[in-house]
C-alpha cells in the first residue's frame, strides 16, 4: 500500500514553504557579508516587510546558511527578557539547569544582570566575546537573528546593539540580523542609540514575482503527485497576488480540494482552483484582515471604507470627500494606515491598499465592518 501524499503547502506563520519563492537578493547579500569578513554590510540587516510576508522564513534561512558555516546561531524575538535569554544560551544552559545555584558569568550572575539592567551590555559583549575566541579559531562566527522588533523591549535592544557595535570596531566575526514591521523599525532608527542601524543594509519584502510564484506552485504540486495545467497555475498564481502567504493558502486549499475530490491523487481542475481559491480568501479574511481592522481605530476603518468606493489607486482629496472631512483631516488618517502598513502610496496624492483583499473585503462587507468599528450606517 502506498502512503497517502502529504499536503506539500504550509499556510502557517514562519514555516518554512516547499519551495521558497524569490528574495535571492537577501541571501546573497548575506553570503557576501559572510564571506568578505568582519565589518561586511551584510553582516547587519534589518528586515522589513508587512504582515505574512515572509520575514521569519527569511530569518530561518538565513541563520541555516550561517549554521553550514558552522557558525553559532542565535535565534530569538524581541520579547522582554531578550538579553538575559541571551545569555543564557552563550553560556551554557544545560550547566544552568544542573545547578542549584546559578554560578556567576565573568563576574556578574544572571541574578544581578537582571537586578542591574545597565551592566547588560558589558555582559553580553563579554559573553558574546568569550564565546567568539573560540569559534573564531575555526574561522566561525555567531549570527544574532532578532524577529518581531515591532514587540521588543527598547532598553533590550539598545544593550544588544550597544555590545554588538563594540564588537564590531574589534573586527569580531558577528552578524545581527533584524526584522519586523516596517514603521517600528524606522521608528527604531530614530532612537538615539540605535542609529547605527540606520547603516545596516535594508532589506525590504516586497510582493513575489508571478513568474517565481508560477514555477514554484507548479512544482510542489507536481512533485507531490498532481498534474495542474498551465490555465489552473494561472488562476492561482492571481489569486496569490504575490503574497507569500497567500501562495501558501492558495496552494494548501486548491490541493486539499483536489485530493478529497479524488480521494489520491489525480489532475487539478477549474472546480477545484475556484473552490480552494474560495476557502483561500476566506481564511486570509480571519487570519490577517480581520484581525488588521480590528486594531484601527473607528476614523481609520471610515477612511478605509471610503477608499473602497474609489479606483485601486484613490485620490485623498476624493476619499476625504467621502468622509465629509478636510483634506488635512484625511491626511492624517493616510499617515497613520501608511505607518500600519494597511494602505501604500500610489503616485502623488493617491493610496491603495497594501493589504491583499481588504478592498474586496471592505466592499462585501461595509455593513458588519461599519458596525464594528461602532461607525453609523448610511
Ligand atoms: N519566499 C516565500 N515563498 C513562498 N512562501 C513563503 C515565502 N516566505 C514566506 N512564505 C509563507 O508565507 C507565510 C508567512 O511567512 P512568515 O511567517 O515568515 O511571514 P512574516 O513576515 O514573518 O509574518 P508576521 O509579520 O505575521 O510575523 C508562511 O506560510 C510561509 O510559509
Ligand atoms: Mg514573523
Amino acid at each position: 500500500m502506498t502512503a497517502s501524499p502529504i499536503n506539500p503547502f504550509r499556510p502557517t506563520a514562519g514555516k518554512r514553504p516547499p519551495v521558497l519563492v524569490g528574495r535571492d537578493r537577501v541571501f546573497q547579500d548575506f553570503q557576501d557579508g559572510l564571506d568578505y569578513g568582519p565589518g561586511a554590510p551584510g553582516r547587519l540587516m534589518r528586515i522589513t516587510g508587512t504582515r505574512g510576508t515572509g520575514k521569519t522564513v527569511v530569518l530561518t534561512e538565513l541563520g541555516a546558511m550561517a549554521r553550514e558555516r558552522g557558525w553559532t546561531v542565535l535565534d530569538e524575538t524581541a520579547s522582554p527578557g531578550l538579553g538575559e535569554r541571551l545569555l543564557d544560551r552563550l553560556v551554557s544552559p544545560t550547566r544552568w539547569s544542573e545547578a542549584s545555584v546559578k554560578p556567576s558569568v565573568l563576574g556578574v550572575s544572571l541574578g544581578e544582570v537582571k537586578l542591574r539592567p545597565e551592566r547588560l551590555p558589558l555582559t553580553l559583549r563579554e559573553a558574546l566575546g568569550t564565546k567568539l575566541d573560540a569559534l573564531e579559531k575555526k574561522g566561525c562566527g555567531i549570527l544574532i537573528t532578532i524577529d518581531e522588533v515591532q514587540g521588543g523591549s527598547r532598553d533590550e535592544l539598545r544593550a544588544l546593539a550597544t555590545a554588538f557595535q563594540h564588537l564590531v570596531r574589534e573586527d569580531r566575526s558577528v552578524a545581527l540580523v533584524l526584522a519586523g514591521l516596517p514603521n517600528t523599525v524606522s521608528d527604531l532608527l530614530n532612537d538615539d542609540v540605535l542609529t547605527f542601524l540606520r547603516r545596516a543594509t535594508p532589506e525590504a519584502l516586497g510582493k513575489l514575482g508571478d513568474f517565481d510564484v508560477t514555477w514554484a506552485l507548479g512544482r510542489s504540486f507536481t512533485s507531490s503527485g498532481m498534474a495542474v495545467a498551465s490555465d489552473e497555475l494561472a488562476k492561482m498564481v492571481q489569486a496569490a497576488k504575490g503574497y507569500p502567504y497567500m501562495v501558501q493558502l492558495v496552494g494548501y486549499h486548491v490541493w486539499q480540494t483536489t485530493r478529497r475530490r479524488l480521494d489520491g491523487t489525480g489532475t487539478v481542475t477549474g472546480d477545484d482552483v475556484e473552490q480552494g481559491v474560495s476557502v483561500a480568501v476566506d481564511e486570509l479574511a480571519r487570519n490577517v484582515v480581520e484581525p488588521v481592522l480590528s486594531e484601527l481605530s473607528p476614523t481609520a476603518v471610515a477612511f478605509l471604507l471610503a477608499m473602497a468606493h474609489e479606483p485601486e489607486e484613490a485620490p485623498i482629496g476624493a476619499v476625504a470627500a467621502r468622509m465629509g472631512k478636510t483634506q488635512n483631516f484625511a491626511n492624517t488618517y493616510r499617515t497613520r494606515l501608511l505607518d500600519a502598513c494597511v494602505i501604500e502610496p500610489a503616485g502623488r496624492g493617491r493610496v491603495a491598499f497594501q493589504i491583499p483583499y481588504l478592498r474586496e473585503y471592505l466592499t462585501e462587507h461595509a455593513d458588519r465592518v461599519a458596525l464594528r468599528a461602532g461607525l453609523d450606517i448610511e
